[in-house]
């Protein structure tokens, strides 16, 4: 018998064969939207049908290159979406639109430029170093998901809100918590499209929530306003400075607060988990942790990571980005349509909707040689440079890309390379989880690894 090295299949969830009818997709898209993907949309450039509405899944560089960027006026925010997300965030950044969209994006762009993020490095510093004590003396099989979480938590909670005397991070982190179960699942009345005045039980339920969540945060938003700054700048002295290069015009206290609200959410939840998938696909994958350790470990010692490693740490970053392939935590878009338009030779109408299923793009036949096979040479500079750019989506991209894309991948990596420099991980005592996405691409049962010290 051939001795064939062993290479394990990362878990994915299989794809229906063929598309879901209405009734199978509402009970699908509760329990897992990633079931809701047909596996033709792993095959396909599009795939479409009609729930209703017509519908269209689109896996193919050139028409996502058109949605995002060429004719990007045609393809809003998809209201189902943006539904769930309002009573949250109101009309911040994510979820506004023209004019409103513009001047907030304006506004905010310069908060996250490359030398801002470099700044709060140091708190992504203390961070990794609290999360290596914590794992340190967590026992053998700590949930990585939990630890991660709380990290990437730790960070946004200090560099938005730091001084935690109006801030209470367990009962905030029980308000997400509740807040994703409740409003953030897509009801069945938002697939029949049925209309907004009718009660959803998780919007009732989630209330409660939202109004912890916003005034533990207008609590911190006065305190610094009144202290006129933290002394140190972190994201919400620079948001407080920010202003409309154009108009002059300042953010009012309640657009600070649904913006400051929506960082806190997207910004740690996203990047835990591309952490916790990296670390699990780690584990699976021996020889790779052994080259990202020793990078790691040349690069750090016993210190932990900050800003300057990045540069000597290319093979995590590559390993973070392959993680984001096989996982990214935003694993599904989906716009609206507001005229006619052709998608790879397929008409498209006004009132379709237009789904982006990052997922399915990220594991596509046609596009990757072994697509559901974990592989960080996927991220070597000579393949980023001959692959087609909208082929890798994780943070979306044109006008709309993530605005926190820096930030993320600076925490992750000094997190990473911190962790990677201190210990091994091996396959925890559970079965595999399996993705499942109801906001983001997260594990069915969290991930416990087995953790020893280097
Ligand atoms: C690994 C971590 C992250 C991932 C995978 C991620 C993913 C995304 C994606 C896919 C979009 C585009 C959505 C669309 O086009 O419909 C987006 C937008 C956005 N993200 Fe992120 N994100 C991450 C981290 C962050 C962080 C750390 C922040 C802020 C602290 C942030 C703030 C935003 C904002 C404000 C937008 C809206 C930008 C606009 O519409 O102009 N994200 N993100």
């Amino acid at each position: 018998m051939l001795n064939r090295p062993f290479k394990p299949i990362p878990p994915t969830v299989a794809p229906p064969p063929r598309p879901l009818s209405l009734f199978q997709t509402v009970r699908a898209a509760r329990r897992n939207v990633l079931e809701v993907i047909p596996a033709l949309a792993f095959r396909r450039p599009i795939v479409s049908g009609r729930l209703g509405a017509r519908w269209h899944m689109v896996q193919d560089p050139d028409a996502l290159r058109r949605i995002f960027l060429d004719n990007v006026d045609n393809y809003p925010k998809s209201e189902v979406m943006l539904r769930m997300l309002r009573p949250a965030v109101g009309n911040s950044l994510f979820t506004s639109d023209g004019e409103s969209w513009r001047w907030q994006r304006r506004t905010v762009a310069p908060v996250f430029t490359q030398r801002n993020v470099a700044a709060l490095a140091p708190v992504m510093t203390a961070t990794a170093e609290r999360t290596a004590q914590r794992l340190s003396r967590g026992g053998t099989h700590p949930e990585v998901l939990a630890e991660m979480l709380s990290a990437t938590f730790d960070v946004i909670c200090d560099v938005a809100l730091s001084g935690r005397e109006h801030f209470d991070a367990k009962v905030y982190g029980a308000a997400i918590t509740r807040y994703f179960e409740t409003v953030g699942k897509a009801s069945i009345l938002d697939f029949l499209q049925l209309p907004d005045w009718m009660p959803r039980p998780g919007a009732v339920l989630g209330r409660g929530s939202v109004r912890t969540m916003h005034a533990m945060v207008a609590r911190a938003i006065e305190a610094r306003r009144r202290a006129g700054g933290s002394g140190r700048d972190d994201l919400l002295d620079y948001m407080l400075k920010a202003c409309d290069p154009e108009s002059g015009r300042r953010m009012t206290p309640t657009e600070l607060l649904h913006n400051m609200q929506f960082f806190i959410v997207a910004g740690h939840e996203t990047t835990a988990l591309a952490l916790s998938w990296a670390l699990l696909l780690l584990a699976l994958h021996p020889a790779a942790q052994a080259r990202a350790r020793d990078e790691a470990r040349a690069a750090v010692g016993d210190r932990p990571a900050g800003a300057e490693d990045a540069a000597v740490t290319p093979y995590v970053r590559q390993v973070i980005e392959e993680s984001m392939r096989l996982y990214p935590p935003v694993g599904m878009l989906a716009r609206n349509v507001r005229e006619s338009d052709t998608l790879c030779g397929r008409d498209i109408w006004p009132g379709d909707t237009v789904f982006l299923p990052i997922f399915a793009l990220h594991r596509h036949e046609m596009w990757w040689t072994a697509p559901d096979a974990f592989d960080p040479e996927n991220f070597a500079p000579e393949a980023v440079q001959t692959r087609h750019r909208f082929l890798y989506l994780p943070f979306g991209a044109g006008p709309r890309v993530c605005v926190g894309a820096n930030f993320a991948m600076m925490q992750a990596q000094i997190i990473l390379t911190t962790l990677l420099a201190r210990f091994r991980f091996g396959p925890g005592p559970d079965p595999l989880p399996v993705p499942t996405m109801s906001m983001t691409v997260r594990p069915d049962r969290g991930i416990r690894l087995t953790v020893t010290p280097n």
